[in-house]
């Protein structure tokens, strides 16, 4: 007799545990109740220690008086917050042959002694290669928001012997970062799944140096052979809608990647916060 459970997420947090109860051969009668009761025990406490761990998380991704999360954003759906089950998926060895990512490292331009951020870093993909760019003296704040992964990032910076990441546990409306004092932040495929894009730009925008730009990878919605289901893809039209309203301008673009669409944003020095919202789709 074996039982399973799975987690789903909707903007980072947990919404649904489900379990699976897998019974094989009960041929003693007395054997089975015994195995009945071994059972129920067991349920309980895997539901009290599931319990505990959606409690520890849900205080770890959310602030006190966080509004609630939005379902879509200036005409496009968000995407749910993709779990640390998936982990493996960001490390695949066809990565570089369908994404190059070693073309967009090029692009970054990273040069010793920068501060950058890898926001939404998963197990750390990207994180691991900017880090060796920016040494010596430079470091890359690793920021996500399920310590799952950035436990997953951990090990894989401690079995390279890297030692200039810094992990920050980040809420969905809050990056957590420094402000005024990072030159990069890369937002690879994750930008998309922001339950709180207005809150988490204005962190970003805030974390800048004045010289500071963000770098966005977003799968390329106008372009169906990219073999991505359509909620995780932005097209640029939306992209710059949703960033021009936030403060941002475009700087640069690269259009030379298989899939992604990558491109620039520096501060808006003449951009002003709108004074009054008028609804959820603002
Ligand atoms: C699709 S994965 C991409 C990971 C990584 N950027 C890569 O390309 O390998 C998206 C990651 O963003 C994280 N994430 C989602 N919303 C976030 C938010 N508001 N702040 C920080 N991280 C977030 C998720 O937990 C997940 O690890």
């Amino acid at each position: 007799m074996r039982y399973r459970a799975t987690r789903e997420y909707r903007a980072g947090q947990p919404i649904k545990v489900s379990f699976d109860l897998q019974v094989n051969s009960m041929r003693n009668p007395f054997h089975h109740w015994i195995r009945i009761a071994i059972f129920a025990l067991a349920l309980v406490g895997a539901f009290s220690a599931e319990a505990r761990h959606l409690a520890a998380q849900n205080s770890a991704t959310t602030d006190p008086i966080s509004p609630p999360g939005r379902r879509t954003y200036m005409g496009r759906t968000i995407a749910p917050t993709m779990g640390a089950a998936g982990a493996g998926w960001l490390i695949r060895e066809t990565r570089e042959e369908e994404e190059r990512p070693s073309e967009v490292i090029r692009q970054l331009n990273l040069k010793p002694g920068m501060v950058v951020c890898d926001l939404g870093c998963g197990n750390g993909f990207y994180t691991l290669k900017m880090a060796e760019l920016v040494a010596p003296g430079g470091k890359v704040l690793a920021v996500d928001i399920q310590p799952e992964m950035l436990h997953l990032l951990q090990l894989r910076c401690q079995e390279a012997g890297i030692d200039n990441v810094e992990p920050i546990q980040s809420t969905v409306t809050d990056p957590k970062l420094p402000p005024n004092s990072v030159d990069l932040v890369l937002l690879v495929d994750v930008y998309h799944e922001f339950s709180h894009p207005v809150q988490m730009l204005r962190g970003i925008r805030e974390s800048l140096r004045p010289d500071g730009v963000v770098a966005l990878l977003e799968y390329r919605a106008e372009d169906p052979t990219v073999p991505i289901r359509p909620l995780h893809k932005m097209s640029k039209r939306q992209i710059l809608k949703e960033y021009h309203a936030n403060g941002f301008r475009l700087v640069r673009q690269y259009d030379g990647l298989p899939w992604q669409h990558l491109m620039f944003f520096a501060r808006d020095p003449d951009w002003h916060p709108p004074q009054f919202s008028s609804g959820d789709d603002e």
